[in-house]
């Protein structure tokens, strides 16, 4: 059995190709333009995944050595995430299915997520809990079985991906700024700056990260913190004082998520942690969760970074599980921005 999978819910056009569970391509256009506005902004988005969606498909297609008349199903992703990209790459998933006259799968972005650590070997096995942390979703799931979900906790306001974002801006980092503060942070002092730790109240195990962001600004407010453009800050001082908020502000971050994705699999008595989403690719986390994990007998899973962020193989590998249990989408599925995994 022969699947596409098609992902356009935020700035990546991205297709596979998925073979009786087995991944043969996975090609992925990041739309990197956004970086000059601080942001994705949504219309140019969805512009960006028309221009691109037929070369990205075809060249997965071309990658895994697949025609299309060789497909035996085509998922695209319906939500959540912004309308008008969504729409891009789930009409076009809809008419290559119509035209091929074969199934159409409809996958909900966040389950994607979890399945990003069903690619590759090693693979964790049903129950375990899944930490999904990306730009737009900061997630704990217990993942009971391949579509068995219990959301356990989510974040009430700004996802981890955002916060770092926004507090990257505010430093005077470029955008995304995830990537930006975990590279300063290697050479900072996280102890500098003893940031709020969010964990609310006693065993909750959802999130909220935007008094953390606000603590961050009043902080540069009190000590004056000017950064200059493009994060470069003329004295030394300065670069060290930058290298230490950075590595302050992600150890509250990491301190957090590391805290609550060990509590969920202690109260869901499962041995298995999965991390998912564009945040996962923090270097503090991968380290910290592994030995936070290993302290405590559990395993802990990180998908490569190409799955990390946003990606059709994710896609493809919800939708080749679905069609091989019977479960196919209406063609008249469409965009929901707000879905929710249950
Ligand atoms: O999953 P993703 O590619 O897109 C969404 O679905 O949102 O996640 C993007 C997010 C951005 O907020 C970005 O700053 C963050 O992931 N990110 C990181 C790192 N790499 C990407 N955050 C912290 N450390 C990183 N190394
Ligand atoms: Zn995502």
């Amino acid at each position: 059995m022969t699947i596409l999978g098609i992902e356009t819910s935020c700035d990546e056009t991205s297709a596979a190709v998925v073979r009786d569970g087995r991944l043969l391509a996975n090609v992925t256009a990041t739309q990197l333009f956004h970086s000059q506005y601080g942001g994705v902004v949504p219309e140019l988005a969805s512009r960006a995944h028309q221009r691109r969606i037929i070369p990205v498909v075809e060249e997965s297609l071309q990658k895994a050595g697949v025609s299309k008349k060789d497909l035996d199903g085509v998922a695209a992703v319906y939500g959540p995430g912004l309308i008008g990209a969504i729409l891009v790459g789930l009409s076009f998933g809809k008419s290559m299915a119509l035209g091929l006259g074969i199934p159409f799968v409809g996958v909900n972005h966040m389950e994607a997520h979890i399945f990003s650590n069903l690619i590759d070997d090693p693979k964790p096995t049903f129950p375990f809990v899944s930490l999904t942390v990306s730009g737009g979703h900061t997630q704990l799931v217990l993942v009971k079985g391949p579509f068995e979900y219990d959301l356990l906790g989510e974040t009430k306001d700004d996802a981890a991906g955002e916060a770092f974002d926004k507090v990257a801006k505010m430093l005077g980092l470029g955008y995304p700024g995830g990537p930006l503060i975990d590279k300063y942070a290697r050479e900072g002092n996280p102890s500098l700056v003893s940031f709020p730790r969010p964990y609310l109240e006693e065993g909750s195990l959802e999130f909220s990260f935007s008094g953390l962001k606000t603590s961050v600004l009043y902080y540069l407010r009190r000590t004056g913190y000017k950064p200059a453009p493009g994060g470069d800050v003329a004295s030394e001082s300065n670069n060290k004082l930058r290298a230490d908020l950075c590595a302050s502000f992600q150890a509250a971050v990491v301190d957090v998520l590391v805290g609550k994705a060990i509590r969920a699999a202690h109260m869901s008595g499962v041995k298995q942690i999965a991390v998912s989403g564009g945040v996962s690719a923090n270097s503090e986390l991968r380290r910290r969760m592994q030995e936070a994990a290993a302290k405590r007998g559990l395993q802990v899973f990180i998908p490569k970074f190409e799955y990390c962020t946003d990606n059709g193989a994710m896609v493809a590998m919800v939708g080749y599980t679905k069609l091989q249990s019977g479960q196919t989408s209406s063609l008249e599925l469409t965009a929901e921005p707000n879905l929710s995994l249950s």
